[in-house]
């Protein structure tokens, strides 16, 4: 039930802090380490590479997860569309591991490899909010997101899960490899479902934002570097499905490289910079789509913002920015569809499980 809420989609936007301290909760052993099923933990050890699988903003969640496994296990990584797998697969390591993302786990996409891979003989791992889906049930191993029913179209506390799910996979992975960790990851979550919370609270601010760029534009982009970029996706997806307004989320570098002609004067820019070492590079890029026009908005983080951005972010570790920085992007979403009349909970022409291929 969304009780006092006007839209299940701004309820699940603010589960996003007690979603990411009950994971902890779920997953953290009393001596602080993670706990995951030795099973698990021993295929994790055994692959030589681990192929994730997924559609949507899952996908999103993939890339990030991506980056996380191969920076805290060091294990390498591949990410893949579930709908383009079959159809153009990679060649194979000799002993992969399958990880399937998925909400709800019953994304028709998804079964497809599953099947596939299994026929191979290759183990599976799903990671998914509904434990007794169709892709938990076939696959060898399931790591459950424990984000509670998502009941919007607009995946938002589900990512987050998945991500924070993610984190704990390649920490357990690190440890079983014997790899020291210089920071403590309960912890840093910890800090990151604090900074959640401090932007859930920030929806004021938000709901300017998307008036003072997202009330009459046609289109709008998102552009970020390293790992924003892949949260730039994701912001691009949730504003498309829920607004309608044509959105695109582009690495910063990549501009130059032909979509800058379709930077007009007004054309709203959102500019994520919580990276770094990309910190120059993306404030570059942001001056080279406003000296064409653009309306730009850079949001940022404590530490590396700048006089005139639009929102600086609570510092959090370097590697978890994505679960923090989708925060302001999916209510800006949502107040841009709430500010156009859109059916916030239940966009047109969608379904909140895709179980047709
Ligand atoms: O249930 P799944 O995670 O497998 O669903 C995958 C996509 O259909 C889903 O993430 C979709 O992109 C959402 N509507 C995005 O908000």
């Amino acid at each position: 039930e969304k009780g006092t809420y006007p839209h299940f989609m701004l309820k699940e936007i603010d589960e996003q802090p007690f979603v990411i301290r009950n994971i902890v909760q779920k997953y953290r052993n009393d001596d602080g380490s993670v706990r995951l099923d030795d099973s698990i933990r021993q295929a994790m050890s055994a692959a030589d590479r681990v192929y994730i699988i997924a559609a949507g903003t899952s996908y999103h969640a993939g890339l990030v997860g991506k980056q996380l496994i191969e920076k805290i296990a060091q294990k390498p990584v591949e990410v893949h569309i579930a709908s383009e797998f079959l159809y153009n697969m990679p060649l194979l390591s000799e002993n992969p591991l399958f990880i399937f993302i998925s909400q709800s786990g019953e994304t028709a996409d998804l079964r497809g490899v599953l099947v596939e891979v299994k026929e191979q003989g290759y183990p599976t791992l799903t990671i998914t909010n509904v434990p007794g889906s169709t892709l938990s049930r076939e696959a060898d191993f399931t790591l459950h997101t424990y984000a509670g029913p998502e009941i919007a179209v607009a995946s938002t506390k589900a990512y987050t899960a998945q991500m924070a799910v993610l984190t704990l996979l390649a920490v357990n992975t690190a440890s079983a490899r014997g790899i020291e960790l210089d920071f403590d990851p309960i912890q840093e979550l910890g800090i990151v479902a604090s900074a959640m919370e401090t932007l859930c609270d920030q929806k004021e601010e938000l709901e300017q934002i998307a008036r003072d760029y997202l009330a009459t534009t046609p289109n709008c982009f998102f552009i970020g570097r390293a790992a924003d970029y892949f949260v730039c996706l994701e912001g691009s997806l949730k504003l498309k499905e829920i607004s309608y307004i044509q959105a695109e989320g582009f690495a910063g570098g990549e501009l130059k490289h032909g979509t800058i002609a379709l930077i007009e004067d007004g054309t709203p820019v959102i500019a994520i910079a919580t990276q770094s070492h990309v910190n120059l590079s993306i404030r570059g890029n942001v001056k080279e789509v406003a000296a064409r026009g653009a309306n730009t908005c850079i949001i940022s983080m404590e530490g590396l913002e700048q006089e005139g951005d639009s929102l600086v972010l609570p510092k959090v570790h370097e590697y978890l920015t994505s679960l923090t920085t989708v925060i302001p992007l999916q209510l800006i979403s949502y107040y841009a569809a709430l500010h156009r009349d859109c059916d916030v909970d239940k966009p047109r022409n969608l379904a909140k499980s895709v179980t047709v291929e």
